[in-house]
């Protein structure tokens, strides 16, 4: 049986299911994430780890933990490991795939409802005593049905994201790297270059994970190309927007608003210029923040170590080792 390291308290049964299936169990207590010395130190002895995407893995890292087999993440995203060095080092990487789309797209067309119609900015208003009587003139914001969502990653996320835009009757265009002409065609979604959906969307929500490839997509230049009302929504990973360029848009007037769930880096600075904006919402990454969907990915990632330390596939890998450790 093996021992397993779990970076932070998590909902669900998952400490539960490692404990049942024979695992001596290290949970980090803390309400922050273990310091890189104090998760080094912890996983020095340790078989599995059960990891979060503020926890970090590297070639040293992975070096220092030379019993560790599996680092089961709780999110869908994996950028917080290095697969090249954890591949070398044939160490495992799972995800939790599936069970968190729904969620995290319901949270996106939130932020997308809530910066459109001044949700945010009103409620606050409210509170500080500002609601002297009915306003014809008061927080006008643009229509959200009818109008063009732009969705940039058509992968399970964008896909429900797709969903929801349907029920508002918008008009839904994609860009993505791998079209699914099926899949585009059933959920009624018009395929385009990125810089044509910049261009005609007035919402523009983001799902693509963070590669080299994706870092900066949304710079100066693209921002640029977006219409002067436009709502731009990130819910997928904060990198993948040029933050200075962001703020330099929103502040020019270039774009109409922001609604981040994510930032660079997280948290956001309390000093930071985006807390000034007044057409900015920023949440702190809890997207996928439901009571079931939670459990269910640190039930996900406790299956994934269960898988290893037996010497299976785990289920959700995200890439297979030429050469596992421990077999
Ligand atoms: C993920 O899963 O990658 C999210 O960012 C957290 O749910």
């Amino acid at each position: 049986m093996g021992s397993v390291f779990v970076t932070r308290i998590v909902p669900g049964r998952a400490i539960a299911m490692l404990e049942d299936a024979g695992h001596l169990v290290d949970t980090w207590p803390g309400e922050l994430p273990p310091e890189p010395a104090t998760l080094l130190n912890r996983i020095r002895d340790a078989d599995g780890v059960l990891a979060l995407l503020t926890d970090r893995f590297d070639a040293p890292v992975l070096a220092g933990a030379p019993r560790l087999r599996v680092i089961a993440n709780v999110a869908v995203g994996y950028d917080n490991v290095n697969l090249d060095d954890a591949a070398s080092a044939g160490v495992w990487v799972t995800n939790t795939p599936g069970v968190l789309a729904r969620t995290t797209a319901d949270f996106a067309f939130a932020l997308l409802l809530a910066a459109a119609r001044n949700v945010v900015v009103a409620e606050r208003h409210t509170r500080a005593g500002g609601w002297r009587t009915w306003s014809p003139t008061g927080f006008l914001g643009p229509e959200v049905h009818g109008a063009t969502l732009g969705i940039v990653g058509f992968g399970e996320i964008g896909r429900e994201m797709a969903k929801r835009a349907r029920g508002f009757d918008m008009r839904v265009l994609v860009s993505t790297r791998t079209p699914r002409a099926e899949e585009e065609r059933g959920l009624a979604v018009q395929h385009c270059p990125l810089e044509t959906l910049l261009a005609e969307s007035d919402f523009v929500s983001l799902h693509v994970p963070l590669t080299p490839e994706t870092k900066g997509l949304m710079g100066a230049a693209r921002l640029a190309l977006m219409k002067p009302t436009a709502i731009l929504v990130n819910t997928a990973r904060g990198p993948i927007v040029d933050q200075e360029a962001l703020v330099a848009a929103l502040r020019a007037g270039r774009i109409g608003g922001a609604a981040l769930d994510v930032t660079e880096p997280e948290p956001l600075p309390a000093h930071h210029p985006l807390f000034t904006l007044p057409n900015v919402i920023i949440t702190p990454h809890i997207a996928s923040a439901s009571v079931a969907t939670r459990s269910r990915m640190a039930e996900m990632a406790a299956s994934n170590i269960i898988a290893v330390l037996r010497g299976e596939t785990p289920p959700n890998a995200v890439m297979h080792p030429a050469r596992p450790r421990g077999t």
